[in-house]
């Protein structure tokens, strides 16, 4: 690219001088429409508690549910994204409460769907909430077996959207498991329900937090580098992003965030299909933790929504995503 004038007859300072200007010529924004806000579901009634590990993020009972969707309905938060937090008496090696019809996702979703009809939801679909031993798939033969547990991610995926889930989006990293849920979707007349495929998703460390919140944490014996990426790894995101688009993906998930701005980036040059970051529980807490000891000022969570913008994804999930829509609208 040619760099066009020079100094001193061209100041690029001069359109940084006021705030009506910076605001005027800049590139990027964010609004609450970019937003994708994670909700923990548990059992019980008339509960919320803290997660140690996310400060600031709670578990809601179903019936508690209505105290944060007013929040998302009120600052206009376009789709809530539910975990589950099951006891352990419920998980086995199957994972077989993620096919409970009256498990806690199909509750919550029954409930969301009756009390905040205009609220977009998005389900996961992996086995690691359900299973006994923390996994997204299950285990044949002491390896996480791709097929046997695409059987299982179909049914739950189906289930999903029967109890009214409009974004199905399935985590577990496992190859194909987009085309057979794609198919099984439009058999049962689900046609106009997406699905978002996290394609790109590393074995990462930041997903600590989140395994505490979801309670999996403590059950996983070892790390998860069979089935998700390596982050060593570039071309690869490349074969995944274009598989599953083949497959019948509606949008694209690279995770964590912060630190894969450049595939975000690189994936936008090359696919045309939406990206959605996730800035996961890993980045929420250290930057939350930062900003409780007051390291850390509150415009850093925008500056770093708004680099998963530049670098070319059109939605965020983000821990953050009342606080921000809050901020955003004063
Ligand atoms: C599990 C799942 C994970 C996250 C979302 N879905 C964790 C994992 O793969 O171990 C991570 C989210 C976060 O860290 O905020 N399928």
């Amino acid at each position: 690219m040619k760099i066009l004038g020079s100094y001193p007859k061209t100041r690029l300072r001069r359109l940084r001088k006021s705030k009506w200007l910076r605001e005027l010529v800049s590139e990027t924004s964010i609004s609450s429409n970019d937003l994708i806000m994670p909700i923990f579901v548990r059992e019980g009634k008339n509960k919320i508690d803290s997660i140690k590990s996310m400060p600031g993020v709670k578990r809601y009972s179903v019936d508690k549910l209505p105290k944060i969707l007013k929040e998302v309905k009120k600052n206009k938060i376009p789709m809530i994204a539910l975990f589950p937090y099951i006891s352990n008496k419920k998980k086995n090696i199957l994972g077989t409460e993620a096919l409970n019809p009256n498990n806690l996702i199909c509750e919550s979703l029954r409930f969301i769907k009756k009390k905040f009809p205009g609220i977009g939801i998005m389900c996961d679909v992996a086995l690691d909430p359900y299973t006994s031993h923390g996994h997204d798939g299950i285990i044949i033969n002491r390896k996480i077996d791709n097929d046997k547990t695409i059987e299982i991610l179909v049914k739950q995926a189906l289930l999903q959207a029967r109890m009214g889930c409009d974004v199905i989006a399935p985590s577990d990293m496992m190859d194909g498991r987009i085309g057979v849920i794609r198919k099984a979707l439009d058999k049962n007349n689900f046609q106009d329900v997406s699905i978002l495929s996290y394609a790109v998703k590393f074995a990462s460390s930041f997903y600590g937090p989140f395994r505490d919140a979801v309670g999996s944490k403590s059950k996983l014996k070892k790390d998860k580098a069979t089935y998700q990426m390596d982050y060593k790894n570039t071309s690869e995101s490349f074969r995944e992003v274009g598989l599953d688009i083949k497959e019948g993906a509606d949008m694209i998930m690279v995770k964590p965030g912060l630190i894969y701005l450049d595939i975000i980036s690189k994936i936008k040059n090359s696919f045309k299909i939406p990206i959605i970051a996730y800035q996961v529980s890993g980045e929420y807490s250290l930057i939350k933790n930062a900003i409780e000891k007051k390291i850390l000022t509150e415009e850093s969570i925008i500056e770093s929504l708004i680099s998963f913008k530049r670098a070319g994804a059109c939605a965020i999930v983000t821990y953050f995503a009342i606080d921000i829509a809050k901020k955003i609208k004063q």
